[in-house]
C-alpha cells in the first residue's frame, strides 16, 4: 500500500496526484486545501473544491455536550435488539463470554453505569472518535481494536472476532450512545477528568487502602461481594490502562470509595493507586512491543523495546 503511494509521488512530485490514483474521491478533500490548479486541476476539481468549502472546517475539533440518548430514539427494532444485547455483554461480560474473559472483571466495573456517566470513561460519543491514532499501538486503530485491547488487557482475556455477532452488538451499543455526535467530535466529559500527577507513597497508600478500600476489595485485593478484585490473578493485567498509576489515581480520585466518592485528596488517590498497582497481577505477553515509536507515558508500568533502544542510542 505504502509503495503504491510512494511510487507516483517520486515520479510526479505530487502527493495529491498520487493519492487520487490510489484513493478515488480523496481529491475532493485535498482540493479544498490546495491552490486551485496547482496540480493541473481541471474544471471537475474546481467544482469539487466549491462543494468541499461547504463542509465544516476540519481543523477545528468540535466539542459536543454530553448526552445519553433514549432507547426510543432507535426506530429499527433489529438495531434496538443489537444495542440491548451489546449493553448486556458489557455488563455481564464474564458470564456471557467466558472464553474471552480471563479474570473476575466485567467492562462496566471500570466504565461506569454502562458507559453512560460523564467523566466515568463513558462510551457516549466514543464511536465518533474512531478510527484513531494510538501511540500505544503506534498505528491507526478502529473501535473494534480498542474494544479488543480492553478484552486482552483489562479483562486479561482473548479478543473477539471483529466480524462476530458479539463484537457487532457491543459496537452497536457504543454507536447508539454516540447518536448525533459528528465524526471526529470530542465529547465533554469523555475519559477521566484531568488530575495533576503527584508522587505516590505506597506506605501511606497501604493504610488508606485498609481504612477505605479493603471493606469491599478485601485486604488481599481479591475482591468481595461488594467490589471486584484490584490485584492478584483475577485482576486486570500489567498491560491494562488501570495498571498505570496516573490512570488508576484519577479513576480512584473521582469514583472510589464507591459509596463515598470524593473523600480522597489527590495525594491520597496517588498514594493508594501506587499501593494497588505495586501488587502482582497477570502478565501481558508482548507488552515490550507497546509504544513502538519510543514514546511511552511517564507512568508506563514496564519498559518497552523501543524505549530501551532509544535510551541506549542517546547514551
Ligand atoms: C480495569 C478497568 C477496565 C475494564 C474492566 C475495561 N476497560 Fe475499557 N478502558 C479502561 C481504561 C483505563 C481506558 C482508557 C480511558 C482513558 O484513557 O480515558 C479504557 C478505554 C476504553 C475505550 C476507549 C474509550 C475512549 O474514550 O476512547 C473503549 C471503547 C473501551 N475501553 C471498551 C471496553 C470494553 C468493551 C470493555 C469490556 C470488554 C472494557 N473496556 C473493560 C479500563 C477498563
Ligand atoms: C463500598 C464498596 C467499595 C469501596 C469502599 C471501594 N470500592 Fe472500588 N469498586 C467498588 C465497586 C462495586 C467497583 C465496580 C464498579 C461497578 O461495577 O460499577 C469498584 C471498582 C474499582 C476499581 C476498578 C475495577 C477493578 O476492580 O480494578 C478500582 C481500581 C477500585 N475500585 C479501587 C478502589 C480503591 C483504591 C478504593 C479505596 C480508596 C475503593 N476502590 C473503595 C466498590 C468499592
Amino acid at each position: 500500500m505504502a509503495s503504491a503511494v510512494d511510487g507516483p509521488v517520486g515520479k510526479r512530485g505530487s502527493l495529491a496526484h498520487a493519492l487520487r490514483r490510489v484513493l478515488p474521491g480523496v481529491g475532493v478533500v485535498l482540493a479544498a486545501g490546495c491552490a486551485p490548479g496547482a496540480d493541473g486541476a481541471g474544471a471537475g476539481e474546481s467544482a469539487a473544491a466549491a462543494s468541499a468549502s461547504a463542509l465544516p472546517n476540519p481543523s477545528a475539533v468540535q466539542r459536543v455536550a454530553f448526552r445519553v440518548p433514549a432507547e426510543s430514539e432507535v426506530r429499527d427494532t433489529v438495531v434496538l435488539a443489537s444495542v440491548r444485547r451489546g449493553r448486556a455483554l458489557a455488563t455481564f461480560t464474564r458470564d456471557s463470554l467466558p472464553r474471552h474473559v480471563g479474570n473476575g472483571l466485567v467492562c462496566t466495573n471500570c466504565h461506569q453505569q454502562g458507559g453512560t456517566l460523564e467523566n466515568g470513561m463513558a462510551w457516549v460519543g466514543v464511536y465518533a472518535r474512531f478510527p484513531q491514532y494510538r501511540s500505544r499501538s503506534g498505528e491507526t486503530i478502529v473501535i473494534e481494536d480498542r474494544i479488543n485491547d480492553c478484552f486482552k488487557r483489562s479483562l486479561n482475556g482473548t479478543p473477539l472476532v471483529p466480524e462476530s455477532r458479539d463484537m457487532r452488538d457491543i459496537v452497536s451499543y457504543m454507536a447508539f450512545l454516540s447518536s448525533g455526535y459528528p465524526v471526529g467530535a470530542e465529547t465533554e466529559g469523555q475519559g477521566l477528568p484531568k488530575l495533576e500527577p503527584l508522587q505516590g507513597d505506597s506506605l501511606r497508600g497501604a493504610s488508606i487502602y485498609l481504612m477505605r478500600c479493603a471493606r469491599c476489595h478485601a485486604v488481599g485485593g481479591e475482591g468481595t461481594q461488594l467490589g471486584p478484585p484490584v490485584w492478584g490473578p483475577q485482576s486486570f493485567n500489567i498491560g491494562a490502562g488501570m495498571a498505570r498509576v496516573r490512570t488508576a489515581a484519577t479513576f480512584i480520585k473521582h469514583w472510589m470509595p464507591q459509596d463515598s466518592a470524593g473523600v480522597l485528596t489527590a495525594q491520597e488517590a496517588f498514594d493508594v493507586a501506587t499501593y494497588v498497582d505495586a501488587h502482582p497481577r497477570p502478565d501481558y505477553k508482548g507488552k515490550e512491543n507497546d509504544w513502538p515509536h519510543g514514546d511511552p507515558p511517564p507512568d508506563a508500568a514496564y519498559e518497552t523495546d523501543a524505549a530501551r533502544k532509544k535510551r541506549t542510542a542517546t547514551r
